[in-house]
């Protein structure tokens, strides 16, 4: 299995309910180290730019709104397969469907209010995790 980058972002609900440890704890366990971390409070602007696919879909605004209504933890996470790994350790985007024991169905309330982002595919991996974080800010274990 390849080593892979990928971003995760603790959202303002997860961030608000303490429950950032338990999320990098369940990180850790599952083998993916943090190489860079950072806390912002995203302007509604910088958080339409980074959900910029998504700007044709009807959920956008409120996205926007949502991930700019308290601070963020981003994190970039590197690994065997993490892009896959972390996408199993959040669970389906809509919390109802998330499997029993993944982040999402252990902390998130709603489709909205769904704890964690995780990049879709390496791809996207680099751009988002570009995003946020330089070259220098990144301490690869690799
Ligand atoms: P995330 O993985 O951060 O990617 C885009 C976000 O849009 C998603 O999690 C959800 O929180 C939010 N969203 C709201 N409605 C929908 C929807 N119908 N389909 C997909 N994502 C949605």
């Amino acid at each position: 299995m390849p080593v892979q980058r990928t971003l995760s972002i603790v959202k303002p609900d997860a961030v608000e309910k303490n429950v950032i440890g338990d999320i990098i704890r369940r990180f850790e366990e599952n083998s993916l180290s943090i190489i860079g971390a950072k806390m912002v409070h995203l302007s509604a602007a910088e958080a339409g730019r980074f959900y910029a696919v998504h700007a044709q879909r009807p959920f956008y605004k409120d996205l926007c709104a949502f991930m700019s209504s308290g601070p963020v933890l981003a994190m970039a996470l590197e690994g065997k397969n993490a892009v896959t790994l972390n996408r199993q350790l959040m669970g389906a985007t809509n919390p109802k469907e998330a499997d029993a024991g993944t982040i999402r169905a252990d902390h998130a309330a709603s489709i909205d209010a769904n704890a964690v982002h995780g990049s879709d595919s390496e791809e996207n991996a680099a751009i988002e995790i570009g995003f946020f974080f330089p070259d220098l800010e990144l301490h690869s274990k690799a």
